[in-house]
């Protein structure tokens, strides 16, 4: 359920037509829903409404935009990153340092002394190794870091393998056997206040067999440490709640996934925490884009928008399936390719596909794009960096400029020696 919908023939973001924004801020440029961004941080808190204790932190790489952040710091989200500059962006939005959690498995010593500076609530640990470096660096300041330790359990999530994260062969987390003798080892360090595991098995998971599974290991985990005398009063389940992107995807919403893990962590005690990101973000959003033109093809004929693949990488990335809409659709349908303008063919967002007749200077949306879409963005081809909107009822706002290419030259320069 979003907020996008048809208004008088014309494509709307709640109250506000998508034809008044595209010639306002030109195009292409995200658009995102306020009361959708509310309603999904909503529904996924009530889904979660059986267990005890929960802490929910927004994973920020979704949808890093300050004004996003705010929506979600205001219904009381703290927030899931993995470098310094999420952790400063979910701070300017106003989350508080303790409600902030760490995670990644490259973080830095400099990273690290900046969130302790930062007061940051909980640092997801994926090697020993780094819990080592993190106790000495706190222990040196006189402070105690508090943390999980993030476990790899060999689950296939059944996603695309680009997303897959809880695999043997994955980078994530430490091994499940040898996780206990780390446990033990990284809680007698002075300067580490180890609380608890952490897991995460992936994104877009349309199925909760394989969560259900990682979730029980992560328990039976949790029993053998306290069987050994060890504390653990945190357990972080990680994020990965897949949203549909094609109108017939049938996926476990919120309530089934919250029903689970009720029933998987019903004898825990413990903290349980999330970190949402897609299922919050990802149809809160779309990609406002024109047609340039339409150029025949051996098949069908090429609808070139003025969207790219450096707007909107996943496409080009994970083979994603983005819904193609005219934002003043006649009714009519066309069978089409629709690319952008770069200069490579993995620019496709869809082949032979059955979408609304367009043609040049009409504008059309690129849905659910909410979720790892301005984020990923980047120049390719000296192009502008795609500029981003919120929409309030019938408020809205740029609440990221557009990057023009002319500020990135600006920031190069050609050194004397060149001549
Ligand atoms: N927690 C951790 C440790 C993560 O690595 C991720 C996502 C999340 C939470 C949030 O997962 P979500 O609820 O959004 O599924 N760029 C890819 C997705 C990459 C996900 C990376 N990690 C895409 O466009 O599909």
């Amino acid at each position: 359920m979003d907020h996008f919908h048809l208004k008088d023939g014309v494509l709307h973001a709640e109250d506000v037509p998508l034809t008044a924004i595209a010639d306002a801020v030109g195009t292409p440029v995200y658009v995102y829903s306020r009361a959708t961004l509310q309603r999904h941080a909503r529904v996924f808190r009530e889904a979660l409404s059986a267990i005890p204790r929960i802490h929910l932190a927004f994973a920020v790489k979704s949808n890093p935009n300050l004004a996003v952040l705010r929506v979600l710091q205001r219904e009381g989200y703290g927030a899931d990153v993995v470098s310094a500059g999420e952790m400063h962006r979910a701070l300017a939005a106003g989350m508080a340092g303790e409600d902030i959690v760490f995670s990644g498995v490259g973080k830095t010593a400099r990273e690290m002394i900046e969130a302790l500076d930062a007061g940051l609530g909980q640092f997801n640990l994926e090697s020993e190794e780094e819990g080592v470096e993190l106790a000495a660096i706190a222990a040196s300041r006189g402070q105690v870091a508090t943390a999980t330790l993030r476990v790899n359990p060999d689950v296939d999530a059944r996603t695309h393998a680009k997303i897959s994260t809880g695999k043997a062969e994955n980078k994530f987390g430490v091994a499940y056997d040898a996780a206990p003798g780390i446990y033990a080892r990284l809680s007698a360090l002075e300067g580490l206040n180890l609380r608890g595991l952490a897991v995460h098995i992936g994104s877009q998971i349309g199925d909760l067999e394989p969560s259900r599974l990682a979730f029980a290991k992560m328990g039976k985990l949790m029993q053998e440490l306290r069987g050994q005398g060890l504390t653990v009063t945190h357990m972080d389940l990680g994020g990965g709640l897949g949203v549909p992107y094609k109108a017939e995807d049938a996926l476990p919403g919120p309530g089934e996934y919250g029903a689970m893990v009720a029933e998987a962590t019903k004898d825990w005690d413990v903290t349980v925490m999330f970190e949402p990101g897609r299922i919050i973000t990802g149809n809160s959003g779309v990609l406002v884009t024109q047609v340039i033109r339409v150029k025949p093809g051996a098949i069908n004929p090429f609808v070139v928008v003025d969207a790219a693949m450096n707007d909107l990488a996943r496409p080009a990335m994970y083979d994603a399936w983005h819904d193609f809409a005219a934002v003043v659709p006649t009714g009519q349908r066309m069978a089409a390719n629709v690319v952008g303008p770069i200069c490579e063919s993995s620019d496709t967002f869809a082949m032979g596909r059955d979408i609304d007749t367009v043609k040049p200077g009409d504008l059309a949306v690129f849905r659910t794009a909410g979720a790892y879409g301005a984020t990923m963005a980047n120049t390719y081809n000296s192009r502008p960096l795609v500029p981003e909107v919120l929409v309030d009822g019938d408020k809205w706002a740029v609440v990221a400029d557009r990057i023009e290419p002319a500020t990135i030259l600006a920031a190069e320069r050609v050194p004397d020696w060149l001549g």
